[in-house]
């Protein structure tokens, strides 16, 4: 029970008092209440009803602004720090390392099937990537997604993995 409180119950005590008095009281000592004692009635329960309205919004206003106060005090979620996307030497498209992406390409076995001079690669099943020289995104999606005799890599390689092939082959075969 705070100020704000006691000063409610005071006026809602205030105004049920006054209320049963006037119902109850007057009538039985006036019966026939004058026009005048009328007029001032209305006012005091104007001024009553006004003051328990006034008391009920101060109280709500500043509960709110107790619940704001609450709601600021809870530390904000930490961003989540951007992914590394590895350093390059090389001039090698955003979000990819080639220098590891050259690992990726021998490990995962991509020569197999593909021709890459780079990386001595010569196999035949897949066409030439020395040919078809694939852009970033093209081998980003080939590797992730595979497309008929090309096997998807998304269980094998992680994300990062496959942004370094993607590097490593696009840089290897554009010039
Ligand atoms: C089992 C054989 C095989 C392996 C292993 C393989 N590929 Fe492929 N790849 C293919 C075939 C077949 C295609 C042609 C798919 C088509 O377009 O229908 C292809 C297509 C591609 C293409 C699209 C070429 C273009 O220009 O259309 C890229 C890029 C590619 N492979 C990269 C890779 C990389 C990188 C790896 C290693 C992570 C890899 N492939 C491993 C068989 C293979």
């Amino acid at each position: 029970m705070d100020t704000n409180e006691i000063i409610l119950a005071v006026v809602c005590a205030v105004l049920v008092v006054f209320s049963l008095t006037v119902a109850l009281v007057v009538p039985k000592r006036n019966p026939d209440f004058p026009v005048g004692k009328m007029v001032a009635f209305f006012a005091v329960s104007i001024v009553l009803v006004g003051g328990m309205l006034t008391a009920v919004e101060v109280l709500a206003g500043e509960e709110e602004a107790e619940a704001a106060e609450t709601t600021e005090t809870v530390p904000p979620t930490e961003p989540a720090p951007p992914p590394e996307t590895g350093g390059g030497e090389t001039v090698a498209p955003p979000g990819g390392d080639a220098a590891a992406g050259k690992e990726v390409f021998t490990s995962a076995g991509c020569g197999g099937c593909h021709t890459l001079a780079d990386a001595g690669a010569a196999g035949t099943i897949g066409p030439s990537l020395d040919e078809t020289r694939p852009a970033f995104e093209l081998v980003v999606d080939r590797v992730t997604n595979g497309l008929g005799g090309m096997p998807a890599f998304a269980g094998q390689l992680d994300e990062q993995q496959i942004q370094d092939v993607a590097a490593y082959v696009a840089g290897a075969t554009s010039g």
